[in-house]
């Protein structure tokens, strides 16, 4: 049913293509053919979903048997070390995107003619190692994009005589590498089209035949590298032929993989002086000391300037003055690097090859086991600028050797590296080094100097200085001032004080810094690196201190993600610096529950963030609530109703006692105004005293306990009285605590419905009964009608 209605739709789509712009054929091809594919060969192909954001989709080493399927939009697509066999027409019709295709030590053995037909953007595909025997120029007649092109290995015996890029009209063809073990033929037509290529490396080992000018392109390769093996042996001339093709003033040339032993074997390399090569390479070459004179007298007088000696094994002890009647004033560099040396400890002096040193000016031996240069040589090394002794076994003392103790002959040097190495003494080093005065750059990179002297001396010329995994622990003054670049990085510093006003770099990565260096220290500064350190966190203000920091690279620290840091890096650090490593490289450290989250996707707590903030607004809230609740019982007199009720509740809570005591009480409380204060004292209290049964009277003035609150001596004095007599007049009103009492005394009619308040004096006087004084106080009190608490 579902493969019906599928067909139902793909033919409805072609019609309507008919009808609607070209445009969209492939688009809607290419959607039904992921449809098909997922209807139909869910099962036979299979899926890769290691796929980035960058459209890099990984599947390399996977033990895939077929072209997996992927998102249609990758760009870069890693098939290689698989079991594939073969690609067919479909298997990537929908990746019109990609950009870069790696199909290299798989098992293929067929590709259909129009495979790569929708990959016009292709740049580089790799084919190599696999089983091809042919290779055929239709699968790259769509790819109009191609820059490189690996079909290296394989099993194909000729490339046939038409060209590989027949059918395009302009290839954008860059670099080629092709060949293997069993190619018999190169024809003429091979790089026909191309116009121009930077690199060709060629494979043949067993070549049979080749036509004149099948290497040679419009414009010269820049760089050609060819690996004849044992063609030299047997088919010298074929080995002309080539290199007579390859041979430029403007191409670089490689020869590799071959033993040149014997002086006959360097016949062919007539062809390079002809061709005016200024530029020679030998790679993964055994020789000897034989077949390196020959060579020097075959290059006798010729342009070359470059000699490239990589992973060579020498069968010899450096006799090579043969050839010192060569005129070799062209060759001013040498680049030596992996070099085995098997009469090695005879090779001590180099004195034999002073015609060859005193014309150079560049020089790296690298990774050669040199422990020493003897002084004696290096005074031939008068021109050198740039010495390249890395990777070597240099010591303290085979260094003193090799600068002369300081006095070297080496005046014109710039550059010099002395990186990997055993070097113990910084001290000495800048002792040696004193007198160079024109070295700008000085590399001692992976010695062991542990400690850094107090003070040093440098020739006031020195710019760049690495000193990096050098396990020094602390920096001094002993740096140059004059430095613009230095290098720290993977030592064990914990803090960086120094002044330097020329740097313009400094590298700091991998070392346990806590806090960025004072950026006041370095005014000049343009880079900072500082990866990899201890790093908790940095803000605007420390980066504004560097005057001229443009670029910062400060990934994989421990950063404390609190809220003003991830604030500050999410809002405005991009403003301030370019961050060089990217905002990916910037996780979080600290807090826990942030661990691992990259800074820009990190939410502190808000709590956390706005915590001023928030108990600010807490705090004043509370206040503010205090206040007003502060107000409303002030002016409600809540208190005063809360107190009284407590009295009562207190009262009714022990009715026995309470109703003894008020059973004998016989004292009339005098409610009334501190303004009516004197006709109380002179008229009402002799009046009522004077009567026949006189009562005993709590007036507030006289009885009150000084220092407990008014409230309470009110509720008291009103509890504790049989009758209350209210002193009603103007100021009576007026008056607050006289409010309270009438109140209370209200509350207390109510809640005992008996009569104990006398609302008139007239009434009160009449109803004056047999009292008895129970209170003890007699003191005078200033009451006021102002609350008192004193
Ligand atoms: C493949 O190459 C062989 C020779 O190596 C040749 O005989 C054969 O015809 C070629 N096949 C195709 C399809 O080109
Ligand atoms: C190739 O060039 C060489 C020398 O230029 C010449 O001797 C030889 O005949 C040429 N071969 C062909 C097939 O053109
Ligand atoms: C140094 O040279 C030796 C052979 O001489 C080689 O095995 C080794 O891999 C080289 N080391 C580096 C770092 O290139
Ligand atoms: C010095 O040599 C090391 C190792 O060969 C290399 O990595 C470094 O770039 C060199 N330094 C300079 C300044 O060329
Ligand atoms: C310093 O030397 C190290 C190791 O040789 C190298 O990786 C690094 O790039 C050098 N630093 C600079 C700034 O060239
Ligand atoms: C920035 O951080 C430094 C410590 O790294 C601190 O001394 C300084 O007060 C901070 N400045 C601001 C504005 O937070």
């Amino acid at each position: 049913m579902q493969m019906r209605h599928f067909r139902l739709m793909f033919s409805a789509s072609l019609q309507k293509q008919h009808t609607s712009s070209r445009m969209k054929v492939p688009l809607a091809l290419c959607i039904c053919f992921s449809l098909t594919l997922t209807l139909t060969q869910t099962s036979e192909r299979p899926t890769c979903n290691d796929c980035d954001e960058d459209h890099f989709c990984n599947c390399r080493a996977k033990d895939l048997h077929g072209v997996p399927i992927v998102p249609d939009d990758v760009l870069y697509l890693d098939v290689s070390f698989n079991e594939i066999e073969s690609i067919t027409q479909r298997d990537l019709t929908c990746y019109t995107e990609l950009r870069n295709l790696k199909l290299q030590k798989n098992k293929l053995s067929t590709i259909h003619k129009e495979a790569f037909h929708s990959q016009s953007k292709l740049e580089a595909l790799d084919l190599s190692f696999n089983n091809l025997k042919n290779i055929s120029s239709q699968w790259f007649s769509n790819l109009r994009s191609l820059k490189h092109l690996n079909i290296l290995g394989n099993q194909y015996t000729t490339l046939g005589s038409i060209a590989l890029f027949q059918f395009v009209e302009n290839p954008a063809l860059r670099t080629l590498q092709f060949g293997n073990l069993w190619i018999r033929d190169v024809k003429q037509n091979l790089l026909r089209n191309i116009r121009q290529l930077d690199e060709l490396s060629f494979v043949g080992g067993v070549l049979r035949s080749y036509e004149n000018g099948s290497f040679q392109t419009i414009q010269p390769i820049r760089a050609v590298s060819v690996s004849l093996s044992r063609l030299f042996q047997d088919d010298p001339a074929l080995v002309s032929k080539i290199l007579r093709d390859v041979s430029h003033p403007e191409t670089s040339l490689t020869i590799r993989d071959v033993s040149l032993e014997t002086q006959e074997l360097i016949e062919p390399l007539r062809e390079v002086t002809e061709g005016g090569t200024r530029s020679l390479t030998f790679q993964n070459i055994i020789t000897t000391d034989e077949a390196v004179s020959r060579l020097l007298e075959v290059l006798d007088g010729s342009p070359v300037s470059y000699i490239g000696l990589e992973d060579i094994c020498l069968i010899g002890q450096g006799w090579w003055e043969k050839a010192k009647r060569t005129h070799l004033e062209n060759l001013h560099t040498i680049h030596v690097r992996n070099i085995e040396i098997q009469g090695f400890f005879k090779f001590s002096s180099m004195i034999q090859l002073a015609f060859l040193l005193k014309h150079l000016t560049k020089i790296s031996v690298i990774n050669c086991t040199v422990f020493v240069i003897p002084c004696l040589t290096s005074c031939f090394l008068k021109k050198v600028e740039y010495l390249d002794l890395s990777q070597n076994l240099l010591s303290d003392i085979t260094m003193q050797e090799s600068l002369c103790n300081g006095d070297s002959k080496m005046r014109n040097i710039n550059t010099l590296n002395v990186s990997h190495n055993s070097l113990k003494s910084l001290q000495l080093m800048s002792h040696l080094v004193t007198s160079l005065d024109r070295l700008t750059s000085l590399d001692m990179s992976h010695n062991n100097f542990v400690k850094m002297p107090q003070s040093c001396s440098w020739p006031a010329s020195l710019r760049f200085m690495n000193l990096s995994t050098t396990k020094l622990h602390r920096v001094t003054p002993c740096l140059p001032l004059s430095l613009t670049v230095l290098d720290l990085s993977q030592n064990f510093l914990t803090e960086f004080h120094l002044h330097l006003p020329n740097l313009a770099e400094l590298w700091l990565t991998g070392n346990r810094i806590i806090a960025l260096p004072e950026g006041g220290h370095f005014p000049s500064l343009r880079m900072l690196f500082i990866q990899s350190n201890t790093l908790n966190m940095f803000n605007k203000s420390d980066l504004m201190a560097f005057q001229s920091l443009q670029v910062l690279e400060a990934g994989h620290n421990n950063f404390f993600c609190s809220c003003d840091f991830v604030e500050f890096f999410q809002g405005s650090i991009d403003h301030l610096i370019t961050l060089g490593d990217g905002h990916r490289s910037y996780m979080c450290d600290s807090p826990f529950t942030l661990r691992g989250l990259n800074i820009d996707t990190a939410q502190p707590p808000v709590f956390e963030c706005y915590m001023i903030l928030l108990v600010s607004v807490i705090c004043s809230v509370t206040v503010i609530g205090v206040i007003a609740i502060g107000v409303t019982c002030h002016k409600f007199h809540i208190l005063w109703y809360l107190q009284m009720m407590i009295a009562w509740l207190k009262a009714k809570s022990k009715p026995s006692v309470q109703m003894a005591a008020l059973l004998f009480d016989t004292m009339l409380f005098v409610s009334y105004s501190q303004h009516d204060a004197q006709w109380v004292e002179e008229i009402l209290v002799p009046e009522l005293k004077s009567s026949e049964s006189p009562l005993a009277l709590c007036l507030h003035q006289r009885d009150f306990l000084p220092g407990r609150w008014i409230a309470d001596n009110i509720i008291e004095s009103i509890e504790s009285s049989y009758r209350t007599l209210f002193v009603l007049s103007e100021n009576f009103v007026t008056s607050e605590w006289c409010r309270y009492e009438l109140n209370f005394s209200h509350f207390r009619i109510i809640d005992e419905r008996n009569d104990s308040a006398v609302p008139d004096p007239a009434r009160a006087h009449r109803q004056g009964d047999d009292s008895q004084a129970l209170l003890q106080t007699a003191q005078n009190n200033e009451l006021q009608d102002v609350p008192r608490v004193a």
